[in-house]
């Protein structure tokens, strides 16, 4: 039998999931009956539950330096974005009029979380929901996404930013053009340099745009890791990997199991670059 909702309190997160229609996706089939049941929330996903392959850590392609911006207007509004603390960000972001979208947004939506967190995810670009809230990931594939982060332990906030590609909502949620992922990613190079994430997670076509440059399908950029450099992390390059936008998600169910192996091959890269880090760190004395 399935799982009812209780009528109060906060849901778990297996009833989060199931609430959204994602538990059958998320969970081994053997399992399921056991996951459902509210009283039975297991802990985060342990690793046995993630695919094998999705445990392989494969080789890192390297990516060069993010291209610099080209004619004196840009290059300067580039350098002077490069050098903003997280204030100057905000208030660069919100009266920001660098590109058409600034025309419909009702307000510009820079991201959300802790900005010393581990994980960056980066999306595509506000819809409605966010647009008007100020939020990113706040409607529908929000849940989702929120969903996702449940399912390896994280939550948005803690140890966890959350940011878009383009800062304004493109009408009608069509995808950002070429130019206006280029015009705003001195903002998202900005956050990434203010944050110095240990992982960064890219959903969707649109964040591996702005973050890998113009690139082939989706699917080719799955089960690769990238690294970013950022200069301010001391020549530290950050690990990137790319999977499914939790709208399309919504729309493709069957990719959801490919979505769950990028997430567990994700966690097992952070475990390990925490592993290293902690390693490279010189001990106390006792
Ligand atoms: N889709 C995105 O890519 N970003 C959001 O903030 C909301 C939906």
């Amino acid at each position: 039998m399935i799982a009812k909702k209780p009528s109060s309190g906060p849901l778990t997160r297996v009833q989060l999931l199931y609430e959204i229609g994602l538990s059958p996706q998320w969970q081994l089939r053997a399992q399921r009956a056991v996951a459902l049941a509210p009283s039975r929330v297991p802990a985060p996903l342990p690793d046995e539950r993630c695919p094998a392959a999705a445990n392989a850590i494969t080789a890192i392609t390297e990516l060069a330096p993010s291209p610099a911006a080209t004619g004196v207007p840009a290059l300067a509004r580039s350098q002077a974005i490069a050098g903003m603390s997280w204030e100057q960000l905000q208030h660069s972001v919100t009266s920001c009029r660098a590109c058409v979208l600034c025309q419909q947004r009702r307000q510009a939506v820079l991201g959300v979380g802790d900005v010393a967190a581990g994980w960056l995810f980066i999306g595509e670009g506000p819809g409605a929901e966010e647009d008007a809230r100020g939020e990113p990931f706040v409607g529908p594939a929000g849940q989702l996404l929120d969903a996702m982060l449940a399912a390896i332990g994280l939550q948005r906030g803690r140890d966890v930013y959350i940011a878009n590609a383009v800062k304004c909502r493109p009408p009608n949620n069509r995808t950002p053009e070429s130019a206006e992922i280029a015009t705003c990613a001195p903002y998202l190079q900005r956050q990434i340099a203010l944050i110095q994430p240990r992982l960064i997670v890219l959903l969707g076509r649109a964040a591996a745009h702005a973050l890998l440059g113009e690139v082939g399908s989706l699917a080719s950029l799955r089960g690769q890791t990238f690294a970013y450099p950022v200069p301010q992390a001391g020549g530290r390059a950050i690990p990137v990997v790319v999977t499914y936008h939790p709208a399309y998600l919504l729309r493709t169910l069957t990719d959801k199991a490919k979505a769950w192996e990028d997430l567990c091959r994700a966690r097992r890269l952070m475990r390990a670059t925490q592993a290293a880090a902690a390693q490279a760190a010189p001990s106390l004395p006792a």
